[in-house]
């Protein structure tokens, strides 16, 4: 039954999405999404929207936490994964070397360039983090990973060991041992940390995804001196940046003296369709990784390489190229972020615009004028740290039909990650969306107060 008409028989199952996460996946989730009315069954996603099951469209700026860089289920990358599937090729194994991983490596490493012409491939962001963490230890002889406060490099333990924010450590117990955090974007504290000549890496995000901080101009360059002065290896996590999102290939090549030693990307990789990781390196490197026949797997992964995430990658760097998107990416994402930074630069609860190309956020902080705006971002905020996100991300949703989330715990950032397929049309729906939504905030008391205030006390309750 179920393979004659597979869709048929989901068609029929549909509704129940809620009740199966409660019951085996995580209930608590589902409180989350009931709570803010986020629940809202989407049943399509073409581009850079999203449907609902009465037909109503959703401008999608959440992108699966920039996993469809591409838009959803973009033609071309869903036409070659077809001809794929129709193939049985020998995929996976094993004592081989499959052509497609061959191909996505010769592809990525003709955008990095330079001597930056291996890659390592596997399953997601945090994975890559722990192959660099694991090739820079190898490289260097060395234990200590220097990363940045506020940092996000996923949440595998060596990930996280690198978590710049308590939340997501806390209650988790000891992680990996040998790692210190310097603040971003300051090199007197990074040289300070790099001088003991102890420090295998240095990890950073050219783009900080939980709050949509950029490095200075020269810090990297600077950054890479140092790592070269004490003997470092420089690792950038481009796993959100990279593949374009900044109007460059690579977030780092906006800085054109700066070349790393170690590049991780994922999500754009995967075209929305199959996960997958690439950790692009210095043959030097990898050579010392892999440095006798008897270790040529002794990093590895099972997944790894298959054709699936293969064939979505080659499809994904074609489509980025072919369709221009990380031109794209330049204008619009400049273009959005000027616009923003103008209709709400008479907010007060604006504290900054900040980000690059299609990866920018916008953070709130306590007004510094107006007895009576201060008295409701008090009231809320002893309620709860970080809900008058809600009070941006919920009508966006409900009124406005935009898709967007609150960029990191106990944080006042919301982020957007657009498809890099964005049109000036759908910038424009948004920015009429965020300035609406900004004006009401300055409504007080007024039903955008009210809502977030009542929502609060009711989960607070729950
Ligand atoms: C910069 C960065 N690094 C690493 C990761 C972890 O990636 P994944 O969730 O695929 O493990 C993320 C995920 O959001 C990320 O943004």
């Amino acid at each position: 039954m179920m393979q004659t008409d597979f869709m048929a028989w989901l068609d029929q199952q549909q509704g129940r999405q809620y009740d199966l996460h409660s019951d085996h996946i995580n209930p608590v989730f589902v409180k989350m999404l009931r709570t803010i009315g986020f629940d809202k069954g989407y049943v399509r996603g073409e581009g850079c929207y999203l449907w609902d099951a009465e037909g109503n469209k959703y401008l999608d700026l959440l992108t699966g936490w920039g996993v469809f860089a591409l838009g959803r289920n973009h033609p071309k990358v869903k036409s070659i994964l077809n001809q794929l599937m129709d193939r049985n090729l020998p995929n996976l194994v094993r004592m081989d070397c499959g052509l497609l991983s061959g191909l996505v490596a010769e592809k990525l490493t003709s955008k990095t360039g330079g001597d930056l012409s291996r890659v390592f491939f596997c399953n997601s962001g945090t994975e890559t983090i722990e192959g660099a963490i694991k090739f820079a230890r190898c490289a260097t002889g060395r234990q200590q990973i220097v990363y940045c406060d506020h940092a996000f490099h996923g949440l595998s333990t060596g990930a996280l060991a690198l978590n710049g924010g308590e939340f997501f450590r806390e209650r988790f117990g000891e992680l990996m041992p040998g790692t210190s955090c310097v603040p971003f974007n300051d090199l007197a504290k990074l040289e300070e940390a790099l001088s003991r000549k102890t420090t295998a890496a240095f990890v950073v995000e050219p783009v900080q995804g939980k709050t949509c901080e950029v490095v200075a101009d020269g810090y990297l360059a600077e950054a890479r001196r140092l790592c070269d002065k004490y003997g470092t290896l420089l690792v950038l996590d481009e796993v959100q940046a990279g593949l374009g999102r900044t109007g460059k290939w690579f977030c780092y090549q906006h800085w054109p003296s700066v070349e790393p030693d170690i590049v991780c990307t994922a999500k754009a990789l995967s075209g929305g369709y199959v996960p997958v990781g690439a950790i692009i390196t210095r043959p030097k490197i990898m050579d010392g990784v892999f440095n006798s026949m008897e270790r040529c797997v002794v990093h590895s992964n099972t997944f790894g390489q298959n054709d699936m995430a293969m064939a979505a990658a080659l499809a994904s760097l074609h489509v980025i190229e072919e369709d221009k998107l990380v031109e794209n990416a330049a204008a619009l994402g400049e273009y959005a972020i000027a616009e923003l930074r103008k209709l709400s630069k008479d907010n007060p609860f604006v504290a900054a615009v900040r980000g690059k190309g299609l990866m920018f956020g916008i953070d709130f902080a306590r007004p510094k004028e107006s007895f009576k705006l201060k008295m409701a971002w008090d009231m809320l905020h002893k309620m709860n740290f970080g809900v008058f996100g809600q009070m941006i991300i919920i009508p966006l949703l409900q009124k406005h039909r935009i898709l967007t989330q609150v960029a990191g715990y106990h944080t006042e950032v919301i982020k957007f990650l657009p498809p890099m397929t964005i049109t000036k049309e759908d910038v424009d729906w948004f920015l009429g969306a965020m300035k609406d939504v900004l004006d009401d905030t300055l409504r007080v008391p007024g039903t955008a107060w009210t809502t977030v205030a009542g929502l609060t006390k009711r989960a607070i309750k729950a």
